[in-house]
């Protein structure tokens, strides 16, 4: 729906009609999430002839670099063009967050913290859509144990009215991440009480609690508590399906990352190598998948091919730096 239903009136647009640069973009973002990456990123760049100060467009390239692992391109990308999608514009978090995750592949993280505390959540925003990303980029960051000191704590403080009234499961999921890395567990338990009811509902939100919402928010809390084993389970069960409750291929990346990650402080070594593996031969230019593949090795005590995916690590790291 996402790609098709914008190509199914696309004929009817027109570099004449104004706003067409627009229906570019939703549809070269349509086209990346299916995975239609070049179709995607020329669509995109078509739309930026027309109108450079179409932040969709600029965002949907960005989403095919991020896929890509073309980490430098991708910093170059939005960089360049920040005059483009960032003064007033409402939609500009979300791409100061992308530019973020470039950074966070690389491995510099203050550059992640920096952007977290300069754009990202410079206020006390109750937009859930920049909670979901300040949620999502300290999540990943937990993930890679780096002490974030208070903005656990602040980001638990806005998601807290959805502890009462968990209301859409992409969100909720996002709510019990920011109650887990701020160590509120009752929040966090509150929250899965309220998405119970939820998915016994018959909207559409209730399939989405039910197939993916639930089983996730779930494996959020096990990770938090030290229960990896379940934590691998729950997402093991779900991973394949994680697009039906909504996001990104990008943001539900995090997803996966729970997953190595308590895959490999569960002691399922075979587990988490073969996670690894997906990620690196799909994206071998990340300098984290490296990072990843020598953590692994370093388990199965193979120590010379440890240092070789570190070395690639660093390699790739040079290339973008
Ligand atoms: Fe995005």
């Amino acid at each position: 729906m996402l790609r098709d239903r914008v190509a199914q009136i696309l004929p009817l647009w027109d570099a004449s009609t104004p706003g067409y640069n627009f229906v570019l973009g939703m549809y070269a973002f349509g086209l990346e999430e299916t995975g239609a990456y070049s179709r995607a990123e020329d669509t995109g760049r078509q739309a930026l002839e027309l109108n450079p100060r179409d932040p969709w467009a600029v965002h949907a390239v960005a989403h095919v670099m991020e896929m890509q692992g073309r980490l430098r391109e991708g910093v170059n990308w939005l960089v360049e063009r920040q005059k483009d999608w960032a003064p007033n514009n409402g939609f500009a978090f979300h791409n100061w967050w992308h530019l973020a995750l470039y950074h966070l592949d690389i491995g510099n993280i203050s550059e992640v913290l920096s952007l977290y505390d300069s754009q990202i959540r410079p206020a006390d925003s109750r937009v859930p859509l920049e909670m979901i990303d300040a949620s999502a980029l300290l999540w990943r960051l937990y993930l890679r144990d780096v002490d974030v000191g208070h903005r656990w704590s602040a980001l638990s403080a806005a998601w807290e009215s959805c502890a009462e009234d968990a209301y859409y499961a992409f969100n909720d999921v996002h709510a019990v991440m920011a109650f887990v890395g701020a160590q509120q567990l009752d929040r966090a338990l509150k929250t899965l009480a309220v998405m119970e009811r939820r998915a016994a509902d018959t909207d559409t939100n209730a399939v989405m609690t039910r197939e993916v919402g639930l089983p996730v928010a779930r494996a959020l809390v096990d990770f938090g508590v030290g229960r990896y084993e379940a934590c691998v389970e729950r997402l093991l069960s779900v991973r394949t399906v994680t697009n039906r409750f909504g996001g990104s291929n990008a943001q539900r990346d995090l997803i996966h990352l729970t997953l190595v990650e308590a895959a490999l402080r569960a002691g399922k070594i075979k587990l988490a190598r073969a996670l690894a593996a997906e990620r690196t031969q799909l994206k071998p230019t990340s300098p984290f998948n490296w990072h990843l593949t020598a953590r692994v090795h370093e388990s199965m005590g193979e120590h010379e091919r440890a240092a070789r995916a570190r070395e690639s690590a660093e390699a790739r790291r040079r290339v973008v730096l």
